[in-house]
């Protein structure tokens, strides 16, 4: 469809805004001069009619005053001459004397062809019925009629013809130059106008020239703001509106070159699935070239989770899911094991989510875990048994199966006998370390008093704790309390944290157990005199196979399994365990536990 296009529109179109405004402009300063001059043209006009007609009335009434005497004595001669005179004057085309009759005496001419010819009634009858001088308009052509009166006796009068030629001619004059005068002044004005306008529209130029660079895809410059007003208030807004975005355009940037460069695969989907986005981590693990991938369904690069039908379906309520383990299928029917996580991206109102899938390969992890699983296997077939069996014949040699063995002999004995039960200890906690880091660990909960388990912790360490001279002192705080945990789990935490407080001890030392409550947790707290944790191990305490480099308490480190195994027991039990320390002062163990009522 075409729409008509009106003069004015093509104008606008065609002309700019620069020009419009100058135009525009232009129209009004023209306007305005136009209107001011034929005001100013009608006024002089006014004046010069006025002064001519002032001028003839004066003329006539000198003449008139001039020729009372002539006419009171009918001296035909001097009033000729006077006449004649009054004829000589400037712009005086007809000058004529005439009696109280209206008879003409003289037109001032020798000849006096109008000799007794008669003025015009209109004016006879004027003339006898008032003094004051009448004043007619013909043409070009002004007639001023004057009474002259002896007294009271009407004597006749003067009737004088002035042209108002000169009065045209310098009304057009006048209008020439008024003209000229507009037309100077129609000009500044345009040029004003221009420069008004380029002062206006220069900034907006400039605002439209940047505009221009951005939208091609060109550094835009940044404009100065020169005013306080609107077109500042123009340059500062686009100035801002460009660092916006130049921010988000540096953002993308950044982002898409993360995604480039980033490990794991990520895959963006409509909906329904289709995939819309990928990284080149997918096509390189996938072994799918990108256009490919694109505009599949997501169900045929990744397999569903266990229990779904597809990806998406295993999402949860806020759309999203993490650490779904699946498989990402590649070219040649091979498949990776993943770990997925998926978002959903809820885009602008009304429009249709789409889902971020984030894939990270962990076949390599699968594999360290299934080589560590092979070497669990073997240290539990090849080591634990051998060792079970050694410790025994050891034990029993130790009893004196095998007859007395001499001072010597025990003394080797016993000490095989430590060494066999501290291996065997390492081992059962390689295994139990294994277990629980890998989920296998089962638990068996039983609701139970936590000081009565905290009683047996203490009683099973006693023989420990009396071989360095160390005393517990158990204040129960909070008997009867119950807990729901699995016992032989719980007790192996409080063990590892009261033998670790006796083997940090001095002897003759007491370590302190105390049960108390915080915020509906149980805690256990033990407390030693000892040396304390220096600080740069402090964060390592948790850590598997961590122990620190005391000096003088080396000796007494253990494996460095018991810590890490505890935290991953309560962990499981939904408690905390962290501790206080204090270098040369000892240490606070705290072991929180759910209360169950
Ligand atoms: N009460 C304590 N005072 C000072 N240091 C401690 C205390 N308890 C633990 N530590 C430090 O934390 C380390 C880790 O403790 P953790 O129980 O894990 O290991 P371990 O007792 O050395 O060995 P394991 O318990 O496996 O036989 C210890 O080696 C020790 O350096
Ligand atoms: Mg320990």
């Amino acid at each position: 469809m075409f729409r008509r296009i009106s003069g004015s529109e093509v104008l606008a179109v065609r002309l700019g805004l620069k020009g419009r405004f100058v135009v525009f402009v232009s129209a009004i300063v023209v306007a305005f001069g136009v209107v001011l001059t034929a005001l100013s043209v009608r006024a002089q006009n006014e004046r010069l009619r006025h002064e001519l007609e002032e001028r003839g009335k004066l003329l006539t009434t000198v003449i008139a005053a001039n020729t009372t005497d002539a006419l009171a004595m009918l001296e035909v001669r001097d009033l000729r001459k006077l006449i004649s005179e009054a004829r000589d004057q400037e712009n005086v085309l007809d000058a004529v004397a005439f009696d109280e009759d209206g008879r003409v005496l003289t037109d001032g001419t020798l000849v006096n062809s109008r000799r007794h010819s008669l003025v015009s009634e209109a004016v006879l009858r004027h003339v006898s019925s008032s003094q004051a001088l009448l004043v007619e308009f013909d043409g070009d052509a002004m007639t001023v009629t004057k009474p002259v009166h002896l007294g009271s006796r009407l004597l006749g009068g003067v009737r004088l013809r002035y042209s108002l030629a000169s009065l045209a001619e310098e009304q057009a004059s006048l209008a020439r130059r008024t003209a000229m005068v507009g037309a100077i002044f129609a000009l500044m004005g345009v040029l004003a106008a221009a420069l008004l306008t380029e002062a206006v529209t220069r900034p907006l130029n400039e605002v439209i020239r940047a505009t221009r660079a951005l939208s091609k895809g060109e550094p835009a410059p940044r404009l100065a703001v020169r005013t306080a007003d609107e077109v500042g208030e123009l340059a500062e807004a686009f100035n801002e509106m460009t660092r916006k975005l130049r921010d988000t355009t540096v953002s993308r940037d950044y982002l898409d070159r993360v995604l480039e460069t980033m490990g794991e695969c990520l895959v963006v989907t409509g909906p329904d699935g289709t995939i819309t986005r990928v990284n080149p981590a997918v096509c390189k693990l996938s072994g799918v070239g990108e256009d490919e991938l694109l505009g599949q369904n997501c169900r045929d690069l990744f397999r569903a989770p266990q229990g779904h039908v597809s990806l998406l379906d295993a999402l949860g309520q806020d759309g999203s899911a993490h650490g779904l383990e699946t498989e990402l299928l590649a070219r040649g029917g091979e498949t990776v094991p993943v770990m997925v996580s998926v978002g959903a991206m809820e885009e602008s109102a009304g429009r249709a989510r789409s889902y971020v899938v984030v894939a990270a390969d962990i076949g390599e992890r699968l594999r360290i875990e299934q080589q560590k699983d092979e070497f669990i296997t073997m240290v539990h077939h090849e080591v634990r048994a051998p060792l079970t069996a050694v410790r025994g014949a050891i034990g029993l040699l130790d009893g004196g199966v095998a007859g007395e063995l001499g001072e010597r002999g025990q003394e080797l004995v016993e000490i095989a006998l430590r060494n066999s039960e501290r291996m065997e200890r390492l081992v059962n906690d390689i295994l139990v370390s294994r277990k629980l880091e890998s989920g296998r660990m089962e638990f068996h909960y039983e609701k139970v008093e936590l000081m009565s388990l905290v009683e047996q912790a203490i009683d099973g360490t006693s023989t420990y704790a009396a071989k360095f001279d160390v005393r517990f002192e158990l204040s129960k705080g909070v008997p009867g309390a119950m807990v729901r945990v699995d016992p032989d789990r719980m007790i192996q935490v409080l063990t590892n944290v009261l033998s670790n407080a006796v083997r940090f001890s001095a002897p003759d030392d007491v370590v302190t157990v105390k049960g108390s409550r915080h915020d509906g947790m149980l805690r256990v707290a033990v407390s030693d005199a000892g040396p304390g944790i220096s600080e740069d191990f402090r964060d390592h305490v948790f850590e598997a196979f961590a122990r620190a480099e005391h000096d003088e308490w080396r000796h007494r480190s253990g494996t460095g399994l018991g810590m890490s195994i505890s935290k991953a027991i309560i962990d499981e039990l939904g408690g905390a365990i962290f501790f206080e320390t204090e270098l040369g002062v000892g240490t606070t163990f705290f072991v929180d536990i759910p209360e169950s009522v």
